[in-house]
């Protein structure tokens, strides 16, 4: 299996439009050690010719861009060809569905989510440019195995988290486990590879699918879970959010220490978070820990 990283930032980038932060600063200028980073995405093969997308960002289209592989390709005279055959979702944030957008032109190729994502697309009318009769919406059942190709499989597992920022109401929505937010396990004769881009709590269940694995990139939104807060970019926490953060008692860092097995690469990353900086006490913290830190172009091949 090949997987390539195609973005690794959380919702807004790095740097983020609109924050003024150290980092961001840092980001626009060009500093070595602050990189920039599109949002969170993967794209995964088997072959090197058919390629599934895990989520759709916003800068989808920046990121084809720059990945010779998904450029058209044979037949060569053909107007239009993509080597994207699918595009498996998460869930229905913005940051994980606004790059369908940028798939329309009538490429034939098959959405996979779970039926709470699917419903959430069928209730907006925009998504209809994804023309019905070429695009195949095809609902995937929480622990169904779905073929992707002669060796590699998905399977899609519900995660805690909620539902999307901009379906909530006033009050807080509550932390389900119930595939609004999903974790993609991608596997081949190899191993699997988990993708879990958006998660507010470690349980047993994926305590034990992650030592399972292979390889497993997590949810790294925020360092700590006041982070937002205390420096002015939101009034939010982490929880709040539906996100772990790295550190803390209950945070990704202690629930991963007894974890052996699977490599382990940090991904989601909020734009606040100290360990985008290569020179912070915080991204030598998760090095130590065993951690990559996920950049776009990263590939790997399993
Ligand atoms: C999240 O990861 O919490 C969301 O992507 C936030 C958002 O929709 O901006
Ligand atoms: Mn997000």
């Amino acid at each position: 299996m090949r997987v390539v990283v195609l973005g690794s930032a959380a919702g807004g980038g790095f740097p983020q439009w609109n924050s003024n932060g150290a980092s961001c600063r840092r980001a626009r200028a060009g500093d070595p050690a602050a990189v920039p980073r599109t949002q969170t995405g993967l794209a995964v093969s088997e072959d090197g010719k058919r390629w599934f997308l895990v989520n759709a960002s916003p800068d989808l289209r920046e990121q084809i861009g720059r990945s010779p592989f998904l450029h058209p390709r044979l037949p060569a005279r053909a107007e239009r060809h993509s080597p994207i055959a699918g595009v498996i979702l998460t869930g229905a944030d913005v940051d994980a569905i606004a790059g369908l957008l940028t798939l329309r032109e009538r490429h034939a190729f098959t959405l996979y989510a779970t039926k709470r994502v699917l419903a959430v697309l069928d209730a907006n009318p925009i998504f209809e440019v994804l023309a019905r009769p070429v695009v195949d919406r095809r609902a995937v059942a929480l622990g169904e195995r779905v073929v992707l190709g002669e060796a590699l499989a998905v399977e899609l597992f519900a995660t805690p988290g909620k539902t999307p920022l901009y379906l909530e109401s006033d009050d807080a929505p509550p932390i389900t486990v119930d595939g609004v937010t999903v974790g993609a396990a991608l596997s081949d004769a190899a191993g699997t590879v988990l993708f879990v881009p958006s998660c507010a709590a470690m349980t047993p269940e994926l305590k034990a699918r992650i030592e399972d694995a292979r390889l497993v990139f997590f949810d790294a939104t925020l360092w700590r879970d006041d982070e937002m807060i205390l420096q002015g970019a939101g009034a939010k926490t982490g929880r709040r959010m539906g996100h772990m953060s790295l550190s803390g008692p209950e945070g990704t860092l202690a629930a991963f220490a007894d974890v052996e097995g699977p490599e382990k690469i940090l991904i989601h990353i909020n734009n606040t978070n100290p360990i985008l900086l290569a020179d912070s006490r915080e991204r030598a913290e998760v090095e130590r820990a065993g951690w990559r830190v996920a950049f776009d172009g990263q590939e790997i091949v399993t």
